[in-house]
């Protein structure tokens, strides 16, 4: 079926997408894969520190997947959510195995939006008298109306769709490179934590759930820092307030843990997961704790939320974090690549902050150290120029943290893509220091 096809075929096509489905940002028509690397039509490689949307945790089109995939194929692609399958149990079982602590009642879907949406229901019915949720400022929660409004508030898309769902608080970000109140860790007596206690107990509205990223992604690549996560906890306790923890980029190996809650001792109520799951197939979902009420049957049905072939690929994503021991290998390559970029910090007064852990690596790339002036500017050109190299790197690219470049590889990258990867970024790191020197 794609054989023979012209580029006028392709143009054609092309004229039709929608501007709001994004599409088009960077030249690459994208044709295959395999472990770290995409290759696009014309044969040229691409090195993918974005494992296109941080999906491919454990590469591109993994041969286990496709395995596991085509298996099911040959039997049936699709069922009515009220049936069960095998590949269904056979992954409820495998993720109630590694679910943390007591997080063991397990719900699909097909996207992290739509996970969210559903975790937001889960935490309405077991905590009905409340009215509002909150989020942190950069949080990012999903495309969905409700989820938008839940995400990036100054972001013009935001603006636009929040004000039709008002039910989220913006509580202050915990990141200490530019603290919210310009304190300095840990002196600040973690105070962006305390705020949330204050605007609790003067709120008029009761809350229901806090929802946020336990290490913030698309908001800036945003670790909290340590006791951060513990504090909330503590404070939602004695509200009464529910913890949801959107581990949709961050689980799955990528911090160098299966889950971030785990790396940071600290759990909530109720963890979305997505993404890296299926090894690129679609399928996100719900952990609850088992104490929790579920909610009532067909507060969550989607017609195609039990695709069996992502769960079959899921299964097999899970065996192959295991077996080829990725969790291991994402602290490994994670340390790797953040010492060396601490490296060329010294080097560079254009890298402001380096932040992990593993392979959730943001690099904040400043005008001036002191200033800490953001290089949006910078940030974006490197990311359109490294593509010419064969690299392709991920950035925030809404304004406020446009600057913020981002490498997360799938966790099989070897050391000679990761030589490759820094090799090229210093290459315009330099290029682009070299320039503001001559200003
Ligand atoms: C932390 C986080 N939550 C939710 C989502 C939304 O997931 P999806 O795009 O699958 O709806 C994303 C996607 O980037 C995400 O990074």
């Amino acid at each position: 079926m794609f054989e023979n096809i012209s580029s006028k075929d392709l143009e054609e096509g092309r004229k039709y997408l929608m501007s709001g489905s994004v599409g088009g940002g960077l030249p690459v028509l994208v044709e295959s894969g395999k472990g770290a690397v995409i290759k696009d039509i014309q044969g040229k490689e691409y090195i993918d520190c974005t494992s296109q949307a941080w999906t491919f945790n454990i590469g591109v089109s993994h041969p286990k997947v496709i395995e596991a995939v085509q298996e099911q194929l040959q039997k049936i692609t699709h069922v009515r959510t009220s049936f069960e399958t095998v590949p269904k149990l056979l992954l409820l079982k495998k993720l109630g195995e590694i679910a943390p602590k007591d997080l063991k009642k397990i719900s699909f879907c097909l996207h992290g939006s739509v996970a969210n949406e559903s975790a937001l229901k889960l935490a309405i019915t077991n905590n009905p008298q409340g009215m509002k949720f909150l989020a942190p400022f950069d949080n990012y929660s999903g495309r969905t109306l409700v989820t938008i409004a839940a995400s990036w508030p100054y972001h013009p898309i935001s603006r636009l769709f929040a004000p039709w769902m008002e039910h989220f608080i913006r509580i202050p970000n915990a990141y200490c490179y530019r603290c919210p109140f310009n304190l300095e860790y840990p002196n600040c007596g973690i105070l962006c934590a305390e705020y949330v206690k204050t605007m609790i107990e003067h709120g008029t509205e009761p809350i229901i759930a806090l929802i946020l990223e336990p290490m913030q992604a698309s908001g800036g690549m945003i670790p909290p820092p340590e006791g951060y996560l513990d504090r909330i906890r503590n404070i939602c306790d004695e509200y009464g307030i529910l913890i949801i923890y959107d581990e949709i980029q961050t689980g799955f190996g990528r911090l160098g843990a299966m889950f971030a809650c785990e790396l940071y001792d600290t759990y909530p109520d109720i963890l979305t997961f997505g993404k890296a799951i299926a090894g690129g197939f679609p399928l996100a979902g719900v952990m609850q704790k088992d104490t929790l009420k579920s909610p009532e049957p067909a507060t969550d049905s989607f017609t195609f939320a039990h695709f069996p072939i992502s769960f079959a690929a899921a299964c097999a994503t899970l065996d192959v974090i295991r077996e080829e021991n990725l969790i291991e290998r994402a602290k490994k390559m994670g340390k790797n690549f953040t010492s060396r970029l601490k490296d060329l910090q010294n080097k560079y007064e254009l890298i402001g902050d380096i932040r992990g852990p593993g392979l959730m690596i943001g690099i904040e790339l400043v005008r001036n150290r002191k200033t800490k002036e953001p290089a949006n500017d910078v940030c974006h050109q490197i990311v359109k120029d490294a593509v010419e190299d064969g690299i392709i790197f991920g950035e925030s690219k809404f304004k406020g943290l446009g600057n913020v470049l981002k490498i997360k590889p799938p966790l099989v990258i070897s050391e000679a893509q990761v030589d490759r990867v820094l090799e090229v970024f210093e290459k315009h790191i330099k290029k682009h220091a070299d320039i503001l020197a001559k200003k």
